[in-house]
């Protein structure tokens, strides 16, 4: 938490790291970074027009609040709080108890964390990072990228993922070149990201405190690093919403993180015998091909009970192409592997139908299966 840069030792990075941090400090325009969760777009927190210019490069609804990223409590205390006086034993003053424990473990990392808004008088955000609410989503990101350009530009970012809207989350510069080539100025190239899921985001200005979306972080290491206040954490994220509804966090309410391709998720039943498994998929499969007959090429992402599904039948039919690839065979490896995985059957394979296989919701499954059911826009079956 105390601000220390990250080295940079090579002089092309540092060429290329100077260039992002002046586009983020002294234009209105935008650039994409990696993070160690996924891609963000970033622009500053504190200037209306980039902003706006994220917002327009993603075709993102404008009513969906952004987290701002800082690289240090240091620079949140001044840039955001307007505050340049923070005595050193006062570092978090302008944060609330109920996070101290959490932060203080979790920061640098996927933790998002909302904090009300400064008082009008001292207020340097804008509005439009903020979508008008009365609180703003804040996070310091581990990767030393992502804090070299947030403290070399010393401007808190406004980042969400840098896919289009809609879209899976990138994980690769090549995943933010295909959705925004021509749209932005540059990409900073940080090679894939380790986590591969969007950062926990936290309520702890109500009580009990909330689970607002799962992420790189999962809901059991909330509950049991946060201290007595985080055991009593609720899950808000599971809850389905309407359309026009007010939610605690508006990003609940749109289509998301979907390939163009139709996506049909499995859920993993109580049933644990791997033959009878692959039996009822071999039986879903042939239902929904049958019933499609415009689908000629089809992609099968596995993780626990389909991964022998190679030499069975359905590889050898001769009626349409089949893909199969594993997700991995960790929640930590399904996770950082989960947007790539989409996106190349959808699109360098191009496939017409993509069946996803689920894994229970815990740990890490809770953020995978969040993310892969609305991909699925909720086409799931039980296998
Ligand atoms: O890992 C991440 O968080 C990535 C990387 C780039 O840092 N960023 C990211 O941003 O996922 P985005 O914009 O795709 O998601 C931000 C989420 C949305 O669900 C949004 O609704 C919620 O945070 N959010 C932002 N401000 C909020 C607020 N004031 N109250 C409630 N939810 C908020
Ligand atoms: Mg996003």
């Amino acid at each position: 938490l105390d601000g220390s840069l990250p080295i940079i030792s090579d002089p092309e990075t540092e060429a290329a790291l100077r260039e992002a941090a002046r586009i983020i400090r002294d234009t209105d325009d935008t650039v994409a970074f990696p993070t160690e969760t996924v891609y963000g777009l970033g622009g500053s927190s504190l200037n209306d027009n980039s902003v706006l210019n994220i917002y327009k490069a993603k075709n993102r609804p404008s009513d969906n609040p952004l987290i701002s990223h800082i690289s240090s409590i240091d620079q949140l205390n001044r840039k955001i709080y307007g505050d340049t006086n923070v005595n050193p034993s006062e570092l978090l003053k302008h944060i609330p108890k109920s996070y101290h424990c959490l932060i203080k473990t979790l920061w640098p990392g996927p933790l998002t964390i909302l904090l009300p808004v400064p008082p009008q008088s001292t207020n340097t955000l804008s509005k439009l990072t903020t979508a008008d609410q009365p609180t703003f989503a804040v996070r310091i990101p581990s990767n030393p990228v992502a804090r070299a350009l947030i403290a070399l530009s010393d401007t808190p970012i406004a980042a969400p993922s840098a896919n289009a809207s809609t879209r899976p989350s990138p994980t690769l510069a090549s995943h933010v070149y295909h959705d925004l080539q021509g749209r932005i100025p540059l990409i900073l190239d940080g090679g894939a990201c380790k986590v591969g899921v969007e950062s926990t985001v936290v309520d702890g200005l109500c009580t009990p405190p909330l689970l607002l979306r799962p992420g790189g972080f999962t809901y059991e290491e909330i509950k049991n690093i946060g201290g007595e206040f985080w055991e009593n954490c609720k899950v808000e994220s599971t809850k389905s919403v309407k359309a026009n509804e007010k939610v605690r966090t508006p990003g609940m309410k749109y289509k998301h993180y979907a390939p163009s391709a139709k996506v049909v998720l499995l859920l993993p039943s109580e049933d644990k015998n791997k033959e009878k498994k692959l039996l009822n998929f071999t039986q879903l499969f042939t239902k929904e091909v049958n019933d499609n007959p415009a689908v000629k090429k089809i992609a099968i992402l596995t993780t626990k009970y389909l991964d022998n599904i190679k030499d069975s039948e359905l590889e050898n039919s001769k009626n349409y192409d089949l893909i199969i690839n594993t997700l991995g065979y960790s929640g930590e490896e399904i996770q950082a592997n989960l947007f790539a995985a989409l996106r190349q059957v959808d699109e360098i394979d191009k496939v017409d139908l993509i069946f996803v296989e689920g894994i229970p919701e815990e740990d890490e499954g809770l953020a995978v299966m969040n993310r892969l059911r609305k991909a699925a826009a909720n086409n799931s079956i039980k296998f």
